[in-house]
Order: C-alpha cells, then structure tokens, then sequence
C-alpha cells in the first residue's frame, strides 16, 4: 500500500480537484484505492456524494484505542465508484489536528490511521486542508509521495520557500511539484515553472491547464473524466496519474 498525499499551503489552487481525480483514475486502473478527506471543509466528501460522519473513532485509532480493523467497518465508505472507498470529514478529522497535537508521536497517529487501508487498499489518496499544523507536518512524513500544488506565480514560489522553511520534510526527495491552474500563453507562468526547476524542486513533467471545464466536476460533482470527457483537462489528469503511478511504483 502506497500513500500520495495533496499538500500546500495556500487555499484554492487545486489540491482537493487532484486528490480526487488521482483516485478516481486509480480506482479505474483496477487499483483498490481510498481517499481519506482530512479537510474540515469536506469538498472531497461532498464531491463523491458522501455523507460526514460523527462517529470519532480516527482520533480513537490515532492515540491507538481502537484498532484500525474495527474503524475499517465504522469509518470506510463506498462511493459510487468501484473500487474507489473515502473516510469522509466528520466530527473526528475536525479535531484530529488538535487531538494530534496531544500525542507523543503525531506521525505515529497518522501511521495508525493509514494502517486503516494497509490490507483492503493498494493506494491511500490524502486530501489535506491549507495549514502546517500538526496534521499536515505528521501526514506529510508519512506519505510514501507528496504532491505540493501549486499555480504559477511569484507569490506561490514564495509561498513554496515558506513551505520548505517550515516544514523541512518537504524538502526531501518524496515531494514533487504540481502547477496548477496554467496559462500556457502567458510567459509568466512558465516563467514560475523554470523558477521552481531552478530552485531545485523537484516539478511534474504533467501541468494542468486552467479551463472552465473544472466548474462542471462540481455541476455533476464527478471526477473530470466523466463531467468532461475526451477534454484536455481530462486527458492531463491522466498524464499525471501515470506519471505519479510511475513515481510511486504501482
Ligand atoms: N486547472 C483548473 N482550472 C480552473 N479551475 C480549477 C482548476 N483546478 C481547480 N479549479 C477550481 O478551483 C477551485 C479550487 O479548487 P480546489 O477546491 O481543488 O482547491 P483546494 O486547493 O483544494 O482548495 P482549499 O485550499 O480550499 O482546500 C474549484 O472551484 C475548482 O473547480
Ligand atoms: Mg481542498
């Protein structure tokens, strides 16, 4: 079992359209696949049709008092995709980051948490919310594959140096950049992606191009390939999907 894990500091620049994308077109790869939506603000729950949970046993499987089988049965949800289960947000992932925060060893917690997939999954897709608190640091260490999204401009460099700064674990060689949200006639923006190569992070060859067609994910709250099929912006999430399936080695 593998886990990629959305990241990035800054709100509304395509992790959640991602990680739900990515394991959609992993599920229909044949890959038993689960996204764990740990963003209080429940987009991946609501975009897949799933109801938030109030049950809290993921703080209980962090901090090891239930064990992650029993939480399979409580916390696991279908969706209407085969082969593709969410935990959903719920009352649990709302205070998991403080609940986290109380442990000796928050990445242990997460570790717990995705031991939850560890026999019925062949890769965990995480969504994370835009902060660096406990949640993020913890998950971050142990994801098998780090997407920092990011869309081009001087101010998401900045907000990737911030990152890398803060958050030392992103530095290192599991994280890979995704630009989001690209205008390939503007000279900036690929002026922002050779700054990052630059710098030295590590950039997906994949970028998605900005397109209205992402508006219809939410109309017909389905992942692109089916709310806008044969698109470009379908056919690059499927670029990236092998590329990081490359990367993970699945
Ligand atoms: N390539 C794209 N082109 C145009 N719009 C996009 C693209 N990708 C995502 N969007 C739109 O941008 C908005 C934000 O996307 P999304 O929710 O995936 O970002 P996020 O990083 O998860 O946000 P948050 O930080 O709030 O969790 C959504 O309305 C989505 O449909
Ligand atoms: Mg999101």
């Amino acid at each position: 079992m593998k886990v990629l894990t959305c990241y990035s500091l800054k709100g509304g620049v395509g992790k959640t359209t991602t990680a739900i994308n990515v394991a959609y077109l992993s599920s229909r790869q044949g890959y038993r696949t689960l996204l764990i939506d740990l963003d209080p603000q429940g987009s991946a729950s609501w975009m897949l049709r799933t109801v938030r949970t109030d049950s809290r046993s993921i703080t209980k499987v962090a901090s090891g008092k239930t064990t992650a089988r029993a939480a399979l049965k409580t916390s696991v949800f279908g969706t209407d995709y085969e082969g593709l289960d969410l935990i959903p947000y719920g009352v649990e992932t709302l205070n998991l980051d403080a609940h986290l925060a109380t442990l000796k060893s928050p990445s242990k917690g997460i570790e717990r948490i995705f031991d939850i997939g560890s026999t019925d999954y062949e890769l965990i897709v995480v969504d994370l919310p835009p902060s660096a608190g406990p949640l993020a640091k913890a998950t971050l260490v142990a994801s098998d594959l780090v997407i920092f999204v990011m869309t081009p401009s001087k101010l998401s460099l900045h907000a990737l140096e911030e990152a890398k700064d803060r958050i030392p674990t992103l530095t290192k060689r599991r994280t890979r950049v995704l630009f989001t949200m690209v205008d390939p006639r503007r000279h900036v923006d690929l002026e922002s992606i050779d700054e990052a190569r630059a710098s030295g992070s590590l950039v997906l060859e994949t970028q998605i191009s900005r397109s209205t067609l992402f508006d219809r994910m939410q109309d017909r709250r389905a992942p692109i390939s089916l709310a806008a099929p044969k698109s470009k912006a379908a056919d690059s999430y499927l670029q990236l999907y092998h590329e990081l399936a490359t990367e993970l080695g699945l």
